[in-house]
């Protein structure tokens, strides 16, 4: 199985994405500054990675804390926080994640440091764990949705490598495919990162199912050509009515997919849910680096004096979304309605 990122005792293992296909090597971070810069710098990306990533790092950076009361602890421990909570703005399992150690550490006010240690490291691995039965599971949902002999599309990198394992986007096909459906996929190359040609071929040739690379641009010929009957999607934050932000290009795609009739799937665990948003348009969206667009592989590829511009996500409206596809089962529109039912559904079973 596809480890995008490991506790390894006194450091963290991460499959390093910035080297796939090219090399399967492994990043290991000792300290949490390590893990705070493999998250700038996308050698671990992907919504429920970079939360999991951060939770680990946490759990990494407590350990080094070096007091005997608890307000130094948790002074301490917000400081760590803050550095994790300024790298990737989109992806809100980031600050989910934060959120749900925050919980921990003061749930055990009563407890000595060395307890408060071990339990936010304890908290930290059952969400590694939890992550990949949820990932499971939303494949388990998704699946039905997948008719025989279905030819997905698929945009960017919702696969083992962006999650605990399995995938979610990728998790559906990945079950369609144990299914013995017959599916065949395009992968959208996903400029500037190159997640899908580099990730998420990498994880489809790795498991053997079919798939065609295609560049972000031939998405719209194939739909018109009648070769593409779904596209499945991963998100990075959705908000309360249902309006969904993911890598770039999942806007275009929706609007081409409804000309061409076809369905647009989003798979998320729970944890991308952000219901504190009325829409999608107060999501944030990370501007990266314009050296991601006038570069490829550290060659130029444009003159130097041309502006730039590289947003990392779009938003695309809850009305080209044809259904959410979460851990606790699949929403159709109105999203408002049934977002806020599996939040309560949640809250009580949950807690
Ligand atoms: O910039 P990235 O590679 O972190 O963006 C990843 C995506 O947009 C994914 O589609 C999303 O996080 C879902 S991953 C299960």
């Amino acid at each position: 199985m596809i480890k995008s990122i490991e506790w390894r005792g006194n450091f963290i293992r991460i499959l390093d994405q910035v080297r796939l296909p090219h090399e399967e090597r492994y990043l290991d971070c000792f300290t949490y500054r390590e893990v705070v810069a493999a998250i700038s710098r996308m050698n671990i990306r992907g919504a429920p990675a970079i939360g999991l990533a951060t939770a680990l790092g946490i759990a990494l950076g407590v350990q080094s804390i070096c007091c005997q009361d608890q307000e130094t602890f948790y002074r301490e421990m917000d400081l760590i926080c803050d550095e994790f909570s300024r790298t990737r703005p989109t992806a809100v399992n980031l600050s989910w994640a934060i959120k749900q150690l925050k919980e921990v550490a003061r749930g055990h006010s009563s407890s000595s440091v060395a307890e408060l240690k071990e339990a936010i490291r304890h908290k930290a691995l059952e969400m590694v764990e939890a992550d990949l039965r949820t990932n499971q599971e939303i494949g388990r949902q998704g699946e039905p949705l997948i008719p025989p002999g279905a030819r997905i599309l698929t945009h960017c990198n919702a696969g083992a490598l962006a999650t605990a394992g399995y995938g979610t986007a990728l998790g559906v096909i990945r079950a369609a495919h144990e299914a013995g459906k017959n599916i065949s996929v395009y992968v959208d190359e996903t400029r500037p990162f190159l997640q899908g040609a580099r990730l998420t071929a990498w994880e489809l040739v790795k498991e053997e199912i079919p798939a065609t690379l295609i560049t972000d641009n031939m998405a719209g010929y194939f739909m018109q050509q009648g070769k593409i009957d779904l596209v499945i999607v991963g998100a990075d934050r959705i908000a309360a009515n249902g309006d969904v932000a993911n890598k770039i290009g999942t806007y275009s795609l929706g609007i081409l997919a409804k000309a061409h009739n076809i369905p647009l799937y989003v798979a998320a665990p729970t944890s991308t849910l952000d219901l504190s948003l009325p829409t999608g348009e107060e999501i944030p969206i990370e501007e990266r680096s314009h050296e991601e667009v006038t570069t490829i592989f550290g060659i130029r590829i444009a003159p130097e004096k041309i502006a730039v511009a590289n947003p990392a996500f779009d938003v695309t409206p809850a009305s080209y979304v044809s259904a959410l596809i979460t851990e606790w089962g699949i929403i159709y529109p109105p999203y408002s309605e049934g977002l806020r039912k599996v939040a309560q559904a949640k809250l009580v079973l949950c807690c």
